[in-house]
C-alpha cells in the first residue's frame, strides 16, 4: 500500500510537546536535533508492540511464538538488504550494539584480522569519532584524507588527494572508513567514486551511512557493477526514526566468510564440545552472537519499510527544500556564518547546518534558543573534533590566545564549538522560522541575552533565574504512577 506524503510525514510521536519558556510562555517544541537522533515514528513502533504480543526468543521454530518472533527478525534483515538495494545472495545484514559505533569496532578488528600485511587505513578529516578511533585502536596506522577547498568552506572527501595517498601506500591499504555525509555540515560524499578508486587498488571500503541513509537514497552500488560497490555500509536505527533499535550493518559475505566471528556465544555455533567448537556457516545467524535486540529490529524494519514506501527520492526532495530554506535564512543574516562550502550545486548537502554568530559563543546561543525559543538544537563539536577544529581554524587563531599558557584550553574552549540544527522528515516551516527568530533576537540583543546568563564550573551556561530541571519535566516514577492509576480504575469499572 502505498501513503499519502502528508500521512507519513505527522506519523511520529513528540511531534506537540509543549514545554513552558524562560519568559513564561508554554510553546511547541521545534526540534532540530535530528542528527543526533531522530524522533520516533509512530506506525514503526506500533508494529514493534503489536508485536510484543507474541514475544519470547528467537532461535526456535517449534513454539508459535517464538516462530513469529523469528519470521518477523528475518523480515527486518531483509528490509535492511532492500533498503541499499543488496542481494540477499551476496550480502548479508546483521544488528548489534545501540547505534553503528559497535559495529564499526567489529569492521575494523574483522578487516584487521583479515589482511594483516595491509596495515594502513584511509579515514576522512570529517569523521564522526565512531569512523575514526576503532580504525586506530584495532586496525593499524589511520592516515587522514584531506577535503576539497579552504577552511572554513571545506567541501567533499578530495578525489585527487585520495588517489595521490592511495599511491603513496599502494599495497598497504586495508579499507577507506568514509562517512556518505557529515554529522557536522551534512556534506554529502560521492562514495561510489571513492569505492571505483578504492578498488583500483585493492582497498576495501566502510562507509558510515547514520547521517545520510533516513535523508538519501543509497544503493550499494550505484550502476550495478562491483567496481563501485560498497564494501561494507553501518548505520544506527536511532537515527532512522526507530529509538530503541540497534545499529546496523550490510556487508559482502565474502567478507565474512572463512574467519572466526569477531563475537562468539550462543546461537552462532552448530556446535560445542569441551574441547572446540564448530561456528555455523549460516548467516546472519554466525555474526550476532547472543540475543538480539529483536523488537528493535523489526521497529527499525518497519521504519526503512515505510521509508520506502515515502520513496527516498520524495524524501529526499523534500529536505534539500527545508535546506535551503534554511541557508538562505542564516545567510542572509550578517553576523552570522556557516560552516563548509555553501555551494550546493558542487558540494551537495544534507539537512544539517553547523553555524555560529558573532561574539556569541555556542553554548549560549543554544541555551538562549532552547530558553526562549523552544529550539532544540546541539552546540560543541559533535564528536567530530578535528573536523570541527579545522572548520573553525581561521577563527581561532584571531583569538589570539598563547596556545602554550596554562589557561589556553579555558579561553578556547567556549569559542572551540558550533551550533548544528538539523532537519527531519518532520520539519515544518515553522520550525526552522522559530530558529531564525532567535538567531536574528540574538544578533540584536546579545549584551541583554549574555546578562541572562552565567556560566558554571563545567563551561555551561545557565540561567541566572529560569530554571526547568527534567525531573520537572518527565519523570519516571511519577509516570509509573499515573500508569498504577490507570490500572486500578480500569479494575474499579470491573
Ligand atoms: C556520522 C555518524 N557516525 C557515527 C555516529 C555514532 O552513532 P552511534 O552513537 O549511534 O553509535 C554518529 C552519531 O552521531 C554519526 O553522526
Amino acid at each position: 500500500m502505498t501513503m499519502a506524503p502528508d500521512t507519513l510525514k505527522w506519523d511520529f510521536i513528540g511531534l506537540d510537546t509543549r514545554y513552558r519558556l524562560a519568559d513564561g510562555r508554554v510553546t511547541r517544541r521545534h526540534y532540530l536535533d535530528s542528527a543526533a537522533s531522530t524522533l520516533a515514528r509512530r506506525g514503526a513502533r506500533q508494529v514493534a508492540d503489536e508485536l510484543l504480543r507474541h514475544y519470547a526468543n528467537t532461535h526456535s521454530e517449534l513454539h508459535f511464538s517464538a516462530r513469529i518472533v523469528g519470521h518477523a527478525y528475518d523480515w527486518a534483515h531483509a528490509q535492511v538488504l532492500k533498503f541499499v538495494q543488496a542481494d540477499p545472495e551476496r550480502h548479508v545484514a546483521f544488528f548489534a550494539g545501540s547505534g553503528c559505533t559497535a559495529l564499526l569496532n567489529r569492521l575494523a578488528r574483522t578487516l584487521a584480522a583479515r589482511r594483516p600485511e595491509r596495515d594502513v587505513v584511509l579515514v576522512s578529516l570529517m569523521e564522526h569519532h565512531a569512523n575514526d578511533l576503532p580504525h586506530r585502536r584495532h586496525a593499524g596506522q589511520v592516515v587522514h584524507l584531506p577535503l576539497t577547498g579552504v577552511t572554513p568552506a571545506l567541501g567533499m572527501i578530495d578525489l585527487a588527494a585520495l588517489e595521490r595517498l592511495l599511491e603513496q601506500y599502494r599495497g598497504r591499504v586495508n579499507y577507506l572508513a568514509v562517512s556518505a555525509a557529515s554529522n557536522v555540515t551534512g556534506i554529502v560524499n560521492p562514495v561510489h567514486d571513492i569505492a571505483a578508486l578504492a578498488h583500483a587498488f585493492g582497498a576495501w571500503v566502510v562507509v558510515d551511512a547514520s547521517q545520510s541513509l533516513a535523508h538519501l537514497p543509497l544503493p550499494l552500488s550505484d550502476n550495478g557493477s562491483p567496481d563501485r560497490e560498497l564494501d561494507a555500509v553501518v548505520f544506527s536505527g536511532h537515527k532512522l526514526y526507530a529509538p530503541g533499535s540497534p545499529g546496523a550493518a550490510v556487508t559482502r559475505r565474502t567478507l565474512l566468510e572463512d574467519t572466526e566471528p569477531d563475537e562468539v556465544g550462543g546461537g552462532m555455533v552448530d556446535d560445542v564440545r569441551q574441547s572446540d567448537y564448530q561456528v555455523t556457516a549460516r548467516f546472519p545467524d554466525r555474526e550476532e552472537a547472543g540475543t538480539p535486540n529483536m523488537v528493535g529490529a523489526v521497529q527499525l524494519g518497519a521504519a526503512l519499510n515505510l521509508l520506502q514506501r515515502a520513496d527516498m527520492t520524495q524524501v529526499h526532495a523534500a529536505e534539500q527544500q527545508q535546506l535551503r530554506r534554511l541557508l538562505a535564512g542564516l545567510s542572509a543574516l550578517p553576523g552570522a556564518r556557516v560552516y563548509g562550502d555553501l555551494d550546493l550545486q558542487r558540494t551537495p548537502r544534507l539537512g544539517t547546518v553547523a553555524f555560529n554568530l558573532d561574539g556569541l559563543e555556542h553554548g549560549l546561543v543554544a541555551a538562549v534558543l532552547n530558553d526562549y525559543f523552544n529550539v532544540a538544537v546541539r552546540n560543541g563539536c559533535f564528536c567530530a573534533h578535528p573536523y570541527v577544529r579545522e572548520l573553525l581554524k581561521p577563527e581561532l587563531w584571531t583569538l589570539d590566545v598563547d596556545l602554550d599558557a596554562e589557561n589556553a584550553a579555558a579561553l578556547l574552549e567556549p569559542w572551540q564549538g558550533m551550533v548544528r540544527a538539523s532537519l527531519g522528515l518532520y520539519t515544518r516551516d515553522d520550525d526552522i522560522e522559530a530558529l531564525l527568530t532567535g538567531v536574528r533576537e540574538l544578533l540584536a540583543r546579545p549584551d541583554h541575552y549574555r546578562a541572562l546568563y552565567r556560566v558554571d564550573a563545567g563551561g555551561h551556561f545557565r540561567h541566572r533565574t529560569f530554571a526547568a530541571p527534567a525531573e520537572t519535566l518527565f519523570d519516571p516514577e511519577a509516570a509509573l504512577d499515573r500508569v498504577l492509576a490507570r490500572l486500578n480504575a480500569s479494575n474499579d469499572m470491573l
